[in-house]
């Protein structure tokens, strides 16, 4: 802090929602915004025995202090975005920007269409892609055209460069990760925009010189959905053994499993010009570490992993989750 960047260092899937949700209520920012593509991406967040799946609300938003803002760089889609705000009590503190491009029923249909997007590519269909697209043609709805959202339009870039001014602290969200962005991802087997740091805070409109910080977020291991290369990947059997089985949070797909891959990870964390690292689940590859919030409790076994990452990667791991619950943290900050 005072301004966090906080983005996926794999292939989306790594927590971010969890980790996100953590520093809400621990950093308690004035201002959490969601950059990113849409609601193509899906996080979780678990808190007091609740559990969220959003698409389009700040993960942030059980710190119930934080302003929670929808930079204009994200695609929104009116009926997701209206039922999270509801499901979320979040009505009177959320605010989307007036130039949000408005994700259509016609751009979900051509996705769903499409043979390349839907069977080649593995898209979630979600109508991102062909709403991103209509915006490069000029032709896309902003937030500030249609009726129902008048009541949430904001300036977001506005808003957080005055927090930024005044010393407040601000939390930037990502979605997806590095090796899904369109320009430094696995193409074709991507997302239609770039999702690295730099280009989360094009999406609210903040500068890169406002940056204090850039958090990486890895899994203890690596999962992919749709189509794409994945080095190392397991049989189903083998990922099903060491219990990495899971399941995608937008469309309930089975994930692609493989082991933490080093050259990703510093590759990403070039690419985003991280300051600190996260590993999520380091409780699903050391079950030992379950619900620990302290580093020399944590086993030696994933203590090593830890400082492994740390010296090949040259980048501290501040963050370690321990379970799925936004308060199951090694805080190393
Ligand atoms: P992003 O898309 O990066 O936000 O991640 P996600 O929320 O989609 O990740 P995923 O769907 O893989 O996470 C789903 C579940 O994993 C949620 O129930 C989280 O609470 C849980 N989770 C996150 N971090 C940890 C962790 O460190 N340990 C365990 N056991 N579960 C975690
Ligand atoms: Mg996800």
């Amino acid at each position: 802090m005072p301004c966090t960047v906080l983005v996926g260092g794999f292939f989306g899937d790594e927590g971010k929602g969890k980790l996100i949700s953590y520093i809400a209520l621990k950093d308690d920012p004035k201002i959490i915004a969601r950059g990113g593509v849409g609601p193509n991406a899906g996080h979780t967040v678990e808190h007091e025995g609740k559990k969220f799946f959003l698409r389009m609300v700040p993960s942030g938003f059980i710190n119930t202090n934080s302003r929670l803002l929808i930079g204009p760089g994200v695609a929104l889609t009116p009926d997701i975005f209206l039922k999270e705000v509801e499901l979320t009590k979040t009505y009177g503190r959320i605010g989307i920007d007036r130039n949000c491009a408005i994700i259509e029923d016609k751009h979900i249909n051509l996705e769903e269409n499409s043979e390349h997007l839907s069977k080649k590519i593995g898209s979630t269909k979600s109508g991102v892609g062909a709403c991103n697209a209509d915006r490069a043609l000029r032709k896309v709805k902003y937030a500030h055209e249609i009726s129902d959202l008048s009541k949430y339009i904001v300036d977001v870039s506005q808003e957080i460069n005055i927090a930024l001014e005044n010393e407040e602290r601000v939390l930037l969200e990502g979605t997806q990760g590095t090796y899904l962005s369109l320009y430094h991802g696995t193409y074709p087997f991507c997302t239609s925009k770039d999702v690295c740091a730099s280009a989360i805070c094009s999406d609210v409109g903040v500068g890169p010189t406002k940056i204090d910080d850039v958090i990486v977020v890895f899994k203890a291991y690596v999962t992919r959905v749709g189509s794409g290369t994945l080095e190392g990947e397991l049989p189903h059997q083998e990922a099903k053994k060491r219990g990495w089985i899971e399941y995608g949070t937008v469309t309930g797909r089975e994930r692609r499993v493989a082991p933490f891959n080093f050259d990703l990870a510093k590759t990403a964390v070039i690419l985003n010009g991280a300051t600190q690292l996260a590993i999520t689940k380091i409780d699903v590859v050391f079950p030992d570490c379950k619900g620990s919030e302290n580093f020399e409790e944590l086993s030696e076994e994933a203590k090593n992993f830890i400082h492994e990452v740390e010296s090949k990667i040259k980048v501290p791991v501040t963050l370690i989750g321990t379970g799925p619950s936004a308060l199951d943290i090694v805080d190393r900050r």
